[in-house]
């Protein structure tokens, strides 16, 4: 158990992101929980606070550069200290390129992408500080199995989530000798309220659970400092066109 630790998840009132804040705050962190509609961030706050976890919330919306800065100076102001950072905030957005808006493609570039690099940026003097101190600050980034392989009607996602990839890629490079380990985390779909739409053709039990990428995500916690692990893909059973 961790104690004295905190983290910041981002896309964290729903799915893999409530889901891995909750597990934080069970091994003892102090959470910042991050995400844009106030009403249902306040509710995954109220129930992961009534279960008796350290946590605060901050709306914001990590595609914009000055909110990121505001929700990263609000976690430092609460806890001092960053540990443990969860880029987990997401959208796809399904479209054959043919009919593609740029409203859609900036959407998802500036949610999944963008908002990366600067979280990493605001982050970087707390998990250099955690870093020196027990040389295992850890950044998870959520990619996804569509950052493994271009998917159809996907394409600007699984675009976006290749670069989230090859991004940690190159954090492990700069940043994981100050004690900074990065993963990125590239699950075939999983049961979250983002794949509801499927649910007619893929049965949610069928689906990646929610419980299986926070067991990924404790794994890395339990890691020695010595042993970076830079991605982790989860596939589903059976392979075919729906991954
Ligand atoms: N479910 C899957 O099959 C699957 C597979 C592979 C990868 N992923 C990735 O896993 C991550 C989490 O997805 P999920 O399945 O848990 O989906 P989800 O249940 O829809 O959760 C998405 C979370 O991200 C937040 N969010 C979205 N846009 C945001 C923004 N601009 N700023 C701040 N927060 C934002 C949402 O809250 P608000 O909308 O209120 O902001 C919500 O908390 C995403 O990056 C997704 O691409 C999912």
């Amino acid at each position: 158990m961790e104690s004295n630790r905190a983290a910041i998840v981002t896309g964290a009132s729903s799915g893999i992101g409530l889901a891995v804040a909750r597990m934080l705050g069970e091994r003892g962190h102090a959470v910042t929980l991050v995400a844009r509609r106030a009403k249902k961030l306040e509710a995954a706050y109220e129930q992961l606070r009534d279960e008796g976890l350290e946590v605060g919330h901050v709306g914001a919306d990590v595609g914009d550069e000055a909110d990121v800065v505001r929700a990263v100076a609000a976690h430092r102001d609460a806890y001092g200290r960053l540990d443990v950072l969860v880029n987990n905030a997401g959208i796809g957005m399904g479209a054959p390129i043919g009919e593609l808006s740029a409203k859609q493609l900036d959407l998802q570039l500036a949610t999944n992408l963008r908002s990366v690099p600067l979280l990493y940026r605001e982050s970087l003097a707390m998990l250099t500080a955690a870093g020196a101190e027990h040389r295992n600050a850890l950044v998870v980034n959520t990619a996804s199995i569509a950052g493994k392989q271009g998917q159809a009607w996907l394409s600007v996602y699984s675009a976006t989530k290749f670069g989230v990839v090859g991004f940690t890629q190159a954090m492990n490079k700069e940043l994981s000798g100050l004690g900074i380990k990065s993963t990125a985390l590239c699950p075939g779909f999983v049961d979250t309220p983002m794949t509801d739409f499927l649910k007619g053709r893929v049965a949610p039990e069928d689906m990646i659970h929610t419980s299986d990428v926070v067991a990924a995500v404790a794994m890395l916690l339990s890691l020695t400092p010595g042993c970076v692990i830079p991605e982790i893909v989860f596939e589903r059973p059976g392979g075919g066109a729906l991954t």
